[in-house]
């Protein structure tokens, strides 16, 4: 089997598989008890805070620990919505996520205002657009750091920049789920004060991610309960899962030179689709410095991405239509009809998305199988 659906999940690495196991097994005390064993188990959820925090240029104690991307991106947004005594407006971007999106309708529907950032052909935020809705009453503005669909890495830095400039009080939130480990993000020097992360993104577990706070924020929680996470979240630690996180963000640090591979893999994969006729890529240009290295959007002329995903299946390779989770709705992606393209390009198209285990290899038995079934699928249309 080929596997490149990397952004609906990745496989966990092995050493994520056996730290677990281990905690699992030897260390599954209540971080929160009092006893020497439990204080361990704590120590070593610190560790897992700083070792975010590393990655993202902020303090140990501005890491919340969540459920993952969804709920993260759901505490940053609640949170600042449940703390106003007055309408505000909430901006966004037209790409973003499910879980930004039905949370920011959510806010809409508590009486605020919801204002939406265009996006140009290429999939990237209209930093044009994006100024002219940012005002004094913006309570926050939310942008996720790459697509999900297109792989297209997003101006956050520029946008919290004029998001400032227009209102000092104004909150950035960016939803970092298909960006962390593998685009660089410095909250503090790029002005984000909400960074959402999740851990099954980068072969750690799922169920587990962050949302990182800078200090100064203030968010109101969304579950209450023990107060574990300081008053901010609540729910006994997932410690395998925290651990496993850990060992994921350190393994994906101990193979940060394979982010230049995963960008090679894909250039690769697309330098041999790109031979084939009626064969489109949509967004930016491989190499494009704004694209993620690990995300592809490909549009097969005259054939449906669902028919083209199945035969894949068939041939062992497993790609996605769209995101995993919009799918199963079988609606046409918001963000590829929000990028000019027609209906039925749109339907057209797959998502590849690359992770840390696939090979170059694959790539050339996948774009071989891809043009391949694309040629014996529009023959058959034809009859
Ligand atoms: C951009 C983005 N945000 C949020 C999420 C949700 O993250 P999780 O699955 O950890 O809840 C996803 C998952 O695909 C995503 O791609």
């Amino acid at each position: 089997m080929i596997y490149l659906d990397n952004s609906a999940t990745t496989r966990p690495f092995d050493s994520v598989i056996e730290t677990m196991a281990r905690c699992m097994r030897e260390t599954y005390f209540n971080a929160s008890a009092a006893y020497r064993p439990a204080v361990e188990v704590e120590r070593a959820i610190r560790a897992c805070r700083q070792a975010i925090a590393a990655q993202v240029g902020a303090q140990e104690e501005e890491v919340y620990f969540t459920s993952g991307g969804t709920e993260s991106d759901n505490l940053a947004i609640l949170g600042v919505a449940s703390l106003l005594r007055q309408p505000a407006n909430f901006v966004c971007s037209a790409i973003e996520h499910p879980a930004v999106l039905e949370t920011i309708r959510r806010v809409e529907s508590m009486g605020h205002e919801v204002r939406v950032m265009p996006i140009n052909r290429f999939g990237v935020v209209d930093l044009e657009a994006c100024a002219s809705l940012i005002d004094e009453h913006t309570a926050l503005v939310s942008c996720m750091q790459v697509s999900n669909e297109t792989g297209a890495i997003q101006p956050v830095e520029q946008i919290a920049r004029l998001a400032r400039a227009k209102n000092k009080n104004v909150r950035v939130h960016v939803d970092g789920v298909q960006g962390f480990m593998r685009v660089p993000m410095q909250m503090e020097r790029m002005g984000v004060d909400l960074y959402s992360l999740s851990g099954h993104k980068i072969h750690g577990p799922k169920g587990i991610g962050a949302l990182v706070v800078k200090k100064g924020v203030r968010l109101a929680p969304q579950m209450t309960g023990g107060g574990q996470e300081k008053n901010l979240r609540s729910g006994t630690y997932d410690s395998p899962a925290i651990l496993g996180l850990h060992q994921a963000v350190l393994e994906m640090g101990q193979r940060r030179a394979e982010i230049d591979r995963l960008r090679a893999m894909k250039a690769r994969l697309w330098s041999q689709l790109a031979k084939a006729e009626g064969v489109r890529l949509n967004g930016l240009p491989v190499d494009d410095p704004c694209s993620a290295p690990h995300v592809l959007s490909v549009s097969f002329e005259g054939v449906r991405g669902e028919v083209m995903r199945n035969a894949l299946e068939g041939a062992g390779i497993l790609v996605s239509t769209g995101s995993a989770c919009a799918s199963h709705k079988q609606k046409v992606s918001a963000t590829l009809r929000a990028m000019g393209l027609s209906t039925e390009q749109a339907d057209g198209t797959i998502r590849i998305s690359l992770g840390m285990m696939n090979t170059m290899e694959e790539m050339d038995e996948a774009a071989a199988q891809m043009i391949a079934l694309h040629k014996q699928l529009q023959a058959f249309r034809r009859r």
